[in-house]
C-alpha cells in the first residue's frame, strides 16, 4: 500500500531539503535549453539554505511542505503584504513559490498545496492571494487558472541584464 502524505508548516530546520529541492525544481522548470550563469547564480544564491533559513524565520512568512516518508516532495512560501506590482495587492499575500517535484505532477499535490495556504491566508484575514508566474511557464499558467486565479495583468521580471514579462494571477479569498 502507498504511503500517505503529510502536509505541514515549514520550520527553520527544513531550510536545507526546502533549499535543494527548490534548486532542483528551479532548474529543473528554467533551465530546459541548458545552464546558464545567471540561471546557476540565482539557484546559488536565492535558493541557498541560508536564504531559505532566513525566509523560513520572517515574521510575514510562511512555509507549507508535503512529504512522503519523510521525502519532501513539494513547498508553497508565502509572503504576508508583500508589495506587488499593482497597488491593492500589498492588502492581500504573495505565493512566492509553488514548487512540486517533477516525479509528483498531476498528482494533486500543487493544489493541496495551495489550498492550505489559502486557508491559511483566510485565517489570517488576508483579502486575496496572488502571484506572478512567467509568461512562458504555460503549465503553471493552466495550473492557476484551473485553481480559480484570474490573470490581472502583466509585470516584468530583470533577469541576468534581460526583462522577461510575467502575468501576474489574483484570488479573492474574503469579501473584504
Ligand atoms: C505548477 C505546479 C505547482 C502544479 O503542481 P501539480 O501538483 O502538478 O498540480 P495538480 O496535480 O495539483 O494539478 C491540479 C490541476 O491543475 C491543472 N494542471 C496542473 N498541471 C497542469 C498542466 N501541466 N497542464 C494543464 N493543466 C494542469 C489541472 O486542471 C490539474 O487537475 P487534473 O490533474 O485533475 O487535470 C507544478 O507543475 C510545478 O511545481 N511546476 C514547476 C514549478 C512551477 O512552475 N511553479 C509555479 C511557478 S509560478
Amino acid at each position: 500500500m502507498p504511503s500517505s502524505l503529510h502536509y505541514r508548516p515549514g520550520e527553520p530546520c527544513d531550510a536545507l531539503c526546502i533549499s535543494g529541492l527548490a534548486t532542483q525544481v528551479f532548474l529543473d522548470t528554467y533551465a530546459t535549453d541548458g545552464m546558464r550563469a545567471d540561471l546557476a547564480e540565482e539557484a546559488l544564491t536565492v535558493y541557498a539554505p541560508t536564504q531559505f533559513d532566513t525566509r523560513l524565520r520572517h515574521p510575514d512568512t510562511r512555509f507549507i511542505l508535503v512529504e512522503r516518508d519523510a521525502h519532501l516532495l513539494g513547498f508553497a512560501e508565502i509572503v504576508a503584504h508583500a508589495e506587488g506590482p499593482m497597488p491593492r495587492l500589498s492588502a492581500g499575500a504573495e505565493l512566492v513559490r509553488l514548487y512540486v517535484q517533477r516525479h509528483c505532477h498531476r498528482q494533486g499535490l500543487g493544489r493541496t498545496l495551495l489550498e492550505n495556504a489559502e486557508a491559511l491566508m483566510r485565517e489570517a484575514d488576508l483579502p486575496c492571494l496572488w502571484l506572478k508566474a512567467w509568461a512562458g511557464n504555460l503549465r503553471a499558467r493552466d495550473f492557476y487558472q484551473a485553481q480559480g486565479y484570474e490573470d490581472i495583468g502583466g509585470t516584468h521580471y530583470e533577469f541576468g541584464g534581460n526583462a522577461y514579462e510575467n502575468r501576474v494571477f489574483r484570488k479573492q479569498l474574503s469579501t473584504r
